[in-house]
């Protein structure tokens, strides 16, 4: 039997509804965000709690309020005076078939208010069991161990956004979503993993176990490592898959063009950088770093400003320190146009259903991240353009490209508005899915993004925001309000609010412990017994 908790008193569809709730549930039983459904003759709205507030029937009992030690006039008041509403706001309805739809009625006055039950959040937000794997347990709703599903199908239909504050569980949150989407096939995923998070394993504060398992120990067959620092890989007792080593042709104008805000390049310092490289093409950036120290000299070849030249010099000559970037030898003159060989390599293992995760190890300055992550995510998104268009010409199903889903962690310092108007990040968050690329970012500070690009995002997963401009910035394009007072009542740690594109309605959700229960659920690397028990068994 559900529990009734009141009756819809007043409102409106764009107001939302206050519900008066019944004398004999506790005030404090009731938080904001919680998942309730109103059933009228025909149809149940559901939506979840937005507010709350103390309301009295005759402002005059205010003036002589009960000592605490009257407590039958305490309880009589309780019994109709005094009382507790909710603000709800009816997302979605469900009609007698079970079929979901927009709300555009409303419903009568004194319908009941109600708990939801299991069979209602299955018919809202889908269930495992259902086939085609397309549906992914996140968590849980407040107060109900039922799972709520991510719709993976519509998940990587779009680019997608996980938000919070430092220490929400973004991290662990983006481990869950990807562990999903691996599992059930549903995109390949090319992850920049900034602080060696996501592949063998990564800490985890508080209580218990101080490490837990990454995507790599997971999936070993499915997943790729990619190491900048492959030292650091094998420290941490990982092999890397790829050593990566990339030649200073690979870098080009356009992937410094990501760097101006990190290296406060000024204008004229990318202008002398694209004079380079129109005289020595792909060599551009060695041609710097070897003529550069004399800026004058190699400004009047160039018919430079010297200044910038000097300057440009002086902020990408740190590229020389970093190991895996080799000289190319030869003729500086050679316009070398070839591929990297990297890239190759990604692009083989994509094919495959791979998914790459690329480790930076102990170079994970945002220097270095935001680089890396330029340069190769520009040509494998060159690479999936041209896949696509092969496939539009041939029509053939077996050219279609699978759907590549690409993590990149600070995403304000590449999305910034100046970095989304000129990089590739801001280009496949806004051509959405078109060319079977879209993005998933993790950010905890959403107002740094442009917000046209947050407009784009489908589904957001939202944590803890305290700054009003983040929170605003969140929200922003959700014709949703009362969400403001839901995300500012998150508790700080695995609580986050789910909207947009992936699930049927905004819910707020506990988080799905990402633990041993978890890894037997999404991997099979537990099916097989490990050697040692395999051995005892023989003798
Ligand atoms: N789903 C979860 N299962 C288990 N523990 C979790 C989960 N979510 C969060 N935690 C706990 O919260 C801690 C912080 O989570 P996480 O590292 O994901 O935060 P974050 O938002 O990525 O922080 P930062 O912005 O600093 O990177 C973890 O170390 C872990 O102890
Ligand atoms: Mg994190």
């Amino acid at each position: 039997m559900k529990k009734v908790l009141g009756k819809i008193i007043a409102g409106s569809l764009a107001e939302g509804f206050s519900v008066r709730i019944n004398p004999n549930i506790a005030t404090e039983e009731i938080k904001t965000g919680k998942f309730v459904s109103i059933c009228s003759a025909k149809y149940k709205f559901f939506s979840l709690i937005t507010d709350l507030k103390l309301e009295v029937s005759n402002p005059d009992i205010l003036l002589f309020p009960p000592e605490t030690h009257e407590k039958f006039l305490h309880d009589t008041l309780r019994k109709r005076d005094i009382y507790a509403v909710a603000q709800i706001k009816p997302m979605v309805i469900l009609n007698e078939y079970n079929q979901v739809s927009p709300v555009k009625i409303i419903p009568p006055h004194f319908s009941p208010v109600l708990e939801v039950d299991a069979e209602d959040v299955a018919l809202i937000f889908g269930d495992e069991k259902q086939a085609n794997k397309r549906y992914f347990n996140i968590g849980h709703p407040l107060d109900m161990t039922t799972p709520v599903c991510l719709d993976l199908e519509r998940l990587v239909e779009r680019s997608n956004g996980i938000f919070g504050k430092t220490g929400t569980g973004k991290t662990f949150l983006t481990r869950l979503v990807l562990s999903g989407l691996i599992k059930n096939e549903k995109a390949i995923n090319l992850i920049f993993d900034m602080h060696g998070e996501y592949g063998l394993q990564a800490r985890k504060e508080g209580a218990g176990e101080s490490f837990v398992k990454g995507l790599k120990t997971l999936f070993p067959d499915k997943i790729v490592i990619f190491s900048l620092d492959p030292e650091s890989t094998r420290r941490r007792g990982g092999m890397p898959d790829v050593e990566m080593e990339l030649p200073y042709h690979a870098i080009n104008v356009d992937d410094v063009l990501s760097l101006q805000s990190e290296l406060n390049l000024h204008q004229t310092a990318l202008e002398s950088a694209y004079l380079i490289s129109s005289k020595y093409k792909s060599n551009w950036l060695e041609a710097l770093l070897t003529k550069g120290h004399d800026a004058k000299e190699f400004a009047q070849e160039l018919g430079a400003n010297p200044e910038s030249i000097a300057a440009l010099y002086r902020k990408l000559k740190r590229i020389e320190h970093l190991p895996f970037f080799r000289k190319t030898a030869g003729d500086l003159h050679a316009t070398n146009s070839k591929r990297f060989s990297v890239i190759d390599q990604m692009m083989e293992y994509i094919t495959k259903g791979k998914h790459i995760i690329i480790e930076f190890g102990n170079y994970s300055s945002t220097f270095v991240y935001l680089l890396i992550a330029n340069m190769i995510t520009r040509r494998i998104h060159a690479e999936y353009v041209a896949k696509t268009e092969k496939f539009l010409g041939s029509q053939r199903k077996e050219d279609e490209p699978q759907k590549l889903l690409i993590t990149i962690e600070e995403a304000h310092k590449f999305l910034n508005p100046i970095a989304a108007q000129q990089t590739i990040f801001g280009t496949i968050a806004r051509e959405m899915r078109k060319y079977y690329v879209s993005l998933l970012v993790v950010d905890q500070r959403p107002s740094g993004i442009d917000p046209e690009i947050i407009s784009q995002i489908g589904t957001k997963i939202v944590a803890q925001l305290n700054d009003e401009k983040d929170i605003q910035a969140v929200l922003s394009g959700t014709n949703a309000t009362g969400f403001k007072s839901i995300l500012a009542s998150l508790s700080s740690n695995k609580q986050v609010l789910l909207i947009g594109h992936a699930v049927t309605m905004p819910i707020v959700i506990e988080t799905r412990e990402y633990n041993e229960e978890f890894y037997k659920s999404v991997s099979n690397i537990f099916d097989k017994k490990p050697i040692k028990d395999l051995i005892e068994e023989i003798y």
